[in-house]
């Protein structure tokens, strides 16, 4: 992406526009921390194991627009890219997902773009998760800007899949069968249904329905 820019005044766009993702990444992680912490201080549990913040490197940037379609540039990318921030948010039951995304999507100052339920509807490769894209506002000395972010919630047992796969697939010597895609599906059942076990005896435990 700096390779393709063509003067100085693309640079400082390229770090400012950086800048406001690192921003909203800061901003979502915090309001996901005191969320956490709340549930701590109200019911004594903890609903997110742990919380993971990326953003994009150029190279993805470029190869995903590229993949769209589109010419390469700072416009496009801003136009087009809703994970160059990306929040994972990894809970323990599904349950606490949909709970904390409740909380994320009623936050007043927080505006929800787009859902994607991967649980309800997994995709062919066996992948779950809940992805929504926020737009969180940026407040700069002199003006507010609205900046995207990815928020992907995945339980411990989905993430322990997508982890695994992602390894796997992404070798680059990698030789992805229709019969290796169908174990890797089958596996990513397999931990859906213990994973559901799992929220039933936790539902029985705390006497819940
Ligand atoms: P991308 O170009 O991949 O970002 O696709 P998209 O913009 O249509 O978004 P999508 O809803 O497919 O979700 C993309 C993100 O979800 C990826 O960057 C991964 O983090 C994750 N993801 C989606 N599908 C899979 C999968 O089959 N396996 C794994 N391990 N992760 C996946
Ligand atoms: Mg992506």
């Amino acid at each position: 992406m700096e390779n393709t820019m063509k003067n100085y005044e693309d640079v400082d766009s390229w770090k400012t526009i950086m800048f406001l993702y690192n921003s909203a990444l800061k901003e979502v992680g915090t309001k996901l921390e005191i969320l956490n912490d709340e549930f701590q201080h109200v019911h004594k549990y903890n609903p997110i194991e742990h919380i993971k913040t990326r953003i994009k490197t150029p190279e993805s940037i470029v190869k995903k627009l590229r993949r769209y379609g589109y010419e390469i540039s700072i416009e496009n990318m801003v136009k087009y890219i809703n994970d160059i921030a990306g929040v994972r948010l990894i809970c323990s039951f599904t349950s606490d997902i949909y709970r904390l995304a409740e909380m994320i999507g009623n936050q007043s100052d927080l505006k929800v773009l787009s859902i994607k339920d991967y649980i309800k509807n997994p995709k062919p490769s066996g992948y779950r998760s809940l992805h929504l894209i926020v737009q969180v506002p940026i407040f700069l000395q002199n003006e507010k800007k609205m900046v995207n972010v990815e928020v992907q919630f995945r339980t411990i047992a989905m993430d322990f899949w997508a982890s695994l796969e992602h390894q796997l697939k992404y070798k680059p010597s990698a030789a992805i069968t229709p019969e290796i895609s169908e174990q890797l599906r089958e596996c990513a059942e397999k931990i859906a249904e213990t994973d559901l076990q799992m929220q039933s005896i936790y539902m029985q435990i705390n006497d819940l329905e």
